[in-house]
């Protein structure tokens, strides 16, 4: 059993983002700029737009991180990302999810212009990434299909079963595995809560994807012998044993399931890394777009 290491994967990953914003900067192109969107004070979220604009930081990124009230209404976040689909000096923007419940999601992200949708979430980038044209891919699901590449797993012709079918992770994940291209060529099995014998069918996957944000949901028996397995899953669990209180569990029963893979993603330290390097890469990727540059 080997363990993916995403966190090295992601700073090879991150190097060479910074080496080509060298190169950019050296014919006179000013930096990517990415903006994040922030709407309240929900902990993890506050976490992960931090991270966001260090990673910016560190690939010599301009960010900005645009922190709003929780009692910010629908049509002043709308204003905003208004401003932000005009403004020619941003090159792409995200909006954290999820938004507090006086305000609608779907209406929000279907207002961002897809030439700055960098979390690849808008029904156009979707739209393109199902008929497999050129589009930005969903952070995640992006960060999954760098990471079977970068440890060569075998996708062609396998049977790949993903637990969870959400519009971020599962159901964008099935459509780039099922596709005619490398990574792909899977036969996808996409379940959900409402899946009859779920053991049954992830006992018969060679790839193996948890992604429903239930801590230590797979267990060993659940598993084929020599599977590939990816834990997205991060949830929040209270711990003693750190200062925070809390740690981060995956949906994967590690202890049971590990001896049973051929290769394995740990939480935390495996899909997360990646993640946020997806994101990077969406943004670089729409500064190129927007100048021109190959
Ligand atoms: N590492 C990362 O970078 C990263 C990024 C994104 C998300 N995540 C984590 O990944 C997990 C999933 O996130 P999400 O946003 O995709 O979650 P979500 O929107 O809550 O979707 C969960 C999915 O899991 C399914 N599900 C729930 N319980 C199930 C069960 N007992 N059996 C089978 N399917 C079940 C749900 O089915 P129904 O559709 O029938 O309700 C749903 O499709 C969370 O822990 C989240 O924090 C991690």
């Amino acid at each position: 059993m080997k363990i993916i290491d995403g966190k090295t994967v992601a700073k090879k990953k991150k190097t060479l983002i910074a080496e080509e914003v060298n190169r950019l900067s050296q014919s006179g192109y000013r930096s990517p700029h990415l903006v994040a969107v922030l709407v309240g004070d929900d902990p993890a979220s506050l976490t992960y737009v931090n991270f966001k604009v260090k990673d910016c930081e560190e690939v010599g990124f301009q960010s900005t991180f645009t922190h709003l009230k929780t009692q910010t209404s629908e049509n002043e976040l709308l204003e905003v990302i208004d401003d932000l689909n005009r403004d020619p000096g941003v090159d792409g923007f995200i909006v954290q999810l999820p938004l507090p419940d006086h305000i609608d999601e779907q209406k929000i992200i279907e207002s961002i212009s897809p030439d700055k949708d960098v979390d690849g979430f808008t029904p156009v980038s979707m739209g393109r990434m199902i008929q497999g044209l050129p589009s930005f891919l969903p952070a995640t699901p992006y960060g999954i299909i760098q990471l079977l590449s970068e440890y060569e797993v075998e996708t062609e012709g396998k049977s790949c079963v993903i637990i969870g079918r959400s519009n971020i992770v599962g159901t964008p994940l099935s459509i780039l595995l099922s596709r005619k291209t490398n990574p792909g060529n899977c036969t996808v099995t996409l379940c959900h809560s409402r899946t009859g014998n779920l053991a049954e069918i992830t006992q018969q996957a060679d790839i193996l994807v948890a992604a429903l944000g239930s801590p230590r949901f797979l267990t060993g028996d659940m598993v084929k012998n020599g599977a590939v397995v990816i834990d997205v899953g991060t949830t929040r669990v209270p711990s003693e044993k750190t200062k925070s209180g809390w740690k981060l569990s995956g949906d994967v029963d590690f202890e049971s399931v590990a001896p049973k893979c051929s290769l394995i993603s740990p939480v935390p330290g495996g899909v997360g890394p990646m993640t946020r390097i997806a994101l990077l890469q969406n943004t670089l990727s729409a500064f190129k777009n927007k100048h021109g540059v190959s």
